[in-house]
């Protein structure tokens, strides 16, 4: 019979000195098997640290989800520009006229609710330009100087089994999934974003006829300026190729985004709770909301931050300190 060694108490070795263990400020579980995770940390104390962990999260997960963050509009704003210039919607409210129904212009109202509070009902112009969320993108890709971090918090959510996820695509493997071939053929494309371009596409039927609300020069992104930016952050706001005939760069460009919107590279979110957190870098990663039966009936409250790339590639192809914003200009 194997012997089995008994620990008493005076055979437990002990230490003198007691190892402080630190926790970590963030903890991780990848979601998909190639980026994302679902992230835990304690909100009650926004520090840089904080911030700082999370951006190196972010740098190699892509996107973060956090549960029930317990966080209000106030510090939403506040932990956000711990992560570095914020864009704004003030150019909006002044340049459209539109009512800003939120506290601060640093917060962008990607939910369904109306300056009055009630639930957005589909079919109106508000509802006609948000569908745009509806397809894969990268936010403020149609800018002179494009976005870097979103963080996206929710604050009313429809019932779960009504839909309203939002899912994301990883264009890092994708693009590192291509043929040395591809990559070489794409790298250098310049690519021309419009606000309006995706705005148009969300509102054109299966025979290429556009929603007439849509169909004006006010919504025509050929009379309007676009975002130059390289290409590997593009999608939906994409009008065309610089230099290349409108419709093969259109055609280009929608088979690239064919290729990335595949299991292979992408998974949802299921929004559960008010506070929970979704962090992206839309540098690396594209998004979407995925429409749903709550629409009309139930509160889909979110909002986001958005904060400028802080990078070298952030200005693209574009005058670097341009102010200009698309749809406005
Ligand atoms: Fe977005």
């Amino acid at each position: 019979m194997a012997s089995v060694q008994v620990l008493t108490a005076t055979s437990v070795p002990t230490y003198t000195t007691s190892l402080r263990v630190e926790e970590p400020l963030v903890k991780y579980r990848q979601i998909h098997p190639t980026f994302g995770a679902e992230a835990t940390a304690d909100f009650s104390q926004i520090t840089q640290d904080l911030v700082d962990e999370i951006k190196r999260g972010l740098a190699k997960y892509g996107v973060l989800v956090f549960r029930k963050t317990g966080l209000d509009d106030a510090r939403h704003v506040e932990m956000s520009h711990l992560f570095g210039d914020l864009d704004d919607i003030a150019p909006f409210v002044n340049g459209l006229g539109q009512k800003n129904r939120l506290s601060s212009d640093y917060l962008f109202d990607v939910g369904n609710v109306n300056p009055d509070n009630t639930v957005m009902q589909p079919g109106g112009m508000r509802d006609l330009l948000l569908r745009c969320n509806y397809h894969f993108h990268a936010d403020s890709a149609f800018n002179p100087r494009r976005a870097g971090v979103s963080l996206l918090l929710a604050h009313e959510l429809p019932p779960e089994e009504l839909g309203g996820d939002t899912e994301f695509a990883d264009t890092r493997s994708a693009y590192e999934s291509l043929s040395p071939e591809r990559k070489e053929e794409i790298n250098d494309w310049v690519v021309m974003n419009s606000q309006l371009q995706c705005r148009r596409n969300a509102n054109t039927d299966e025979n290429g006829v556009i929603n007439p609300l849509l169909a004006t020069d006010e919504f025509d992104p050929m009379k309007h300026r676009f975002g130059k930016h390289k290409l590997p952050r593009i999608a939906a706001h994409a009008h065309h190729v610089q230099g290349m005939d409108v419709d093969e760069g259109q055609k280009k460009l929608k088979e690239l985004l064919e290729y990335v919107d595949n299991p292979k590279f992408t998974f949802r979110v299921k929004w559960q709770d008010p506070g929970d957190l979704v962090v992206w870098d839309n540098t690396c990663v594209l998004h979407r909301a995925i429409p749903g039966g709550y629409a009309g009936k139930y509160k889909r409250d979110l909002r986001r931050t958005t904060v400028h790339d802080m990078g070298p590639q952030a200005w693209g192809l574009n005058e670097v300190g341009a102010t200009w914003r698309s749809g406005l200009d």
